[in-house]
């Protein structure tokens, strides 16, 4: 695997994979790597020649009184982490390399932006698209992977791919659990032993609501109220938000719409443990052939 940490050095190598017509697979990350990760990286070997990820803890993405300073870097382990998972480059670069200082530009997605996590964490989205895209200009990849454990993000980067005719398949992959459902993230690290065993009432309150849907509950009051209803009763657990909302537009639902309920819909959380902050999801869709789950 080859550590790259300049702009030039991956323009070189991606450049050179797509003259070869090798698809050229992506994966960025801000390391920390987990099964998560892992997984985005199986998946993008399992489909493209030339694999790469990236590992940038971008600042602009982190609001004033987030963790940017405290957040999990370790090069070296993620390097033999991303190299087991068959990566053939690793982009690091420097802040300095992606924002020199004369940076005037940044890429804002709308609506969807304003929602569910955006409501907490006002500029972040930007923070995102704007070093998504700079990645995506940088290396070039046919194909993008992204986790639905951040359903969000996989929904503001697939709006900006369509606004900006990016010829890139931004795929989305299954969600990551440990064996008692939580989701996996970098931020579980900082959960105490009482906070990690309360936190497992997120998965278990999203199966609940998800069942009641598949039941036939059409009423999103009612099922919001499941959600919210199960995560209250931890002690422990803080609820940042509890939404369900349409999977395209984010647009929450509200009242009794049964004939208006649409082909997917997300159920999406956000949850303080103490000073961490977790997210999950689940989603729901309707197709012909039935109802289906899907986390
Ligand atoms: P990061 O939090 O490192 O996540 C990188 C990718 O891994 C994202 O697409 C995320 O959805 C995915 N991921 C995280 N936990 C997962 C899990 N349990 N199962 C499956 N996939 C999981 O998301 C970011 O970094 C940044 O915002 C980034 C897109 C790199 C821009 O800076």
């Amino acid at each position: 695997m080859l550590t790259l940490t300049t702009v030039d050095e991956v323009r070189a190598i991606t450049d050179a994979a797509r003259r070869a017509g090798e698809v050229v697979g992506f994966v960025p990350t801000m390391g920390a790597l987990h099964d998560g990760h892992r997984s985005l990286l199986k998946a993008a070997r399992h489909e493209c020649q030339s694999v790469g990820i990236s590992i940038f803890v971008n600042p602009p993405q982190f609001g004033p009184s987030e963790d940017f300073d405290t957040y999990p870097r370790d090069l070296l382990t993620d390097s033999l982490i991303a190299e087991a998972e068959g990566a053939d480059w690793l982009f690091a670069p420097s802040v300095a390399e992606m924002y020199p200082d004369s940076a005037r530009t940044s890429v804002h997605v709308a609506d969807l932006t304003e929602r569910l996590c955006g409501v907490s964490r006002p500029n972040h989205f930007d923070g995102v698209t704007t070093v998504v895209a700079k990645l995506f200009s940088i290396c070039g990849p046919a194909r993008a992977y992204f986790g639905r454990k951040d359903a969000q993000q996989l929904a503001v980067v697939r709006q900006m791919v369509r606004d900006l005719d990016l010829p890139i398949e931004v795929v989305g992959c299954p969600t990551v659990r440990d064996q008692d459902g939580l989701a996996m993230s970098s931020r579980n690290a900082r959960l105490s032993p009482n906070e990690r065993t309360a936190a497992a009432v997120i998965p278990r309150a999203l199966n609940a609501a998800t069942e009641a849907i598949v039941k036939g509950d059409r009423n999103p009051d009612a099922i919001k109220q499941v959600l919210t209803e199960f995560i209250e009763a931890e002690p422990l657990a803080e609820i940042d938000y509890v939404e369900i909302v349409d999977g395209v537009t984010l647009a929450p639902l509200g009242g009794e719409i049964a004939q208006r309920w649409p082909d997917q819909v997300l159920l999406a959380v956000a949850v303080r443990f103490g000073a961490t902050r977790l997210i999950d999801n689940a989603s729901v869709v309707i197709t012909a052939a039935g109802i289906e789950v899907v986390y």
